[in-house]
């Protein structure tokens, strides 16, 4: 049975490819997720991915994540480091959540130096732009794997 992986991205993801690209490169979002669903399928994973711009809709794809996936890669954008009820919904979620960044927030701005939800994370990734969704993806597998 293939490891069930949410991809789960957060506000602003949606504006990849435009948005800033020295920051965040010029791939879309949906570039990314093409090439991360291929390397998946050779490590014997599928991949769902969602995208909200709403820390509700965020919260409630980890809520339903609980009911079928087996891991998260999850970019929260600027909610991380806002909200605690991200935070709680990872808790409560109980499942292994690989929080992942496109930029090295320890290089920017001092407010994007403090995560509210790397605790309650398997784990950090971060400042290997596109790569950065690849590295947590195999990481998480590995992590699956045992
Ligand atoms: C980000 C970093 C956040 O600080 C920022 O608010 C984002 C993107 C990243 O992928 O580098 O929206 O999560």
């Amino acid at each position: 049975m293939a490891f069930q992986i949410l991809v789960l991205n957060g506000p602003n993801l949606n504006m990849l490819g435009t948005r800033e690209p020295e920051v965040y490169g010029t791939d879309t979002l949906d570039d990314i997720l093409a090439d991360l669903r291929a390397v998946a399928a050779e490590r014997g994973a599928e991949l769902r991915d969602t995208q909200s711009n709403s820390e509700g809709s965020l919260i409630d794809s980890l809520q339903h994540a609980r009911g079928w996936a087996d891991g998260v890669i999850f970019n929260p954008g600027a909610y991380t480091h806002t909200s605690i009820a991200l935070r709680d919904a990872i808790s409560a979620s109980g499942l292994p959540v690989v929080e992942t960044h496109l930029s090295n927030v320890h290089a920017r701005e001092e407010f994007r130096h403090t995560s509210v939800l790397s605790a309650v994370c398997l784990g950090v990734v971060g400042g290997f732009g596109r790569h950065s969704y690849f590295a947590a993806l195999d990481a998480l597998v590995r992590h699956l794997e045992g």
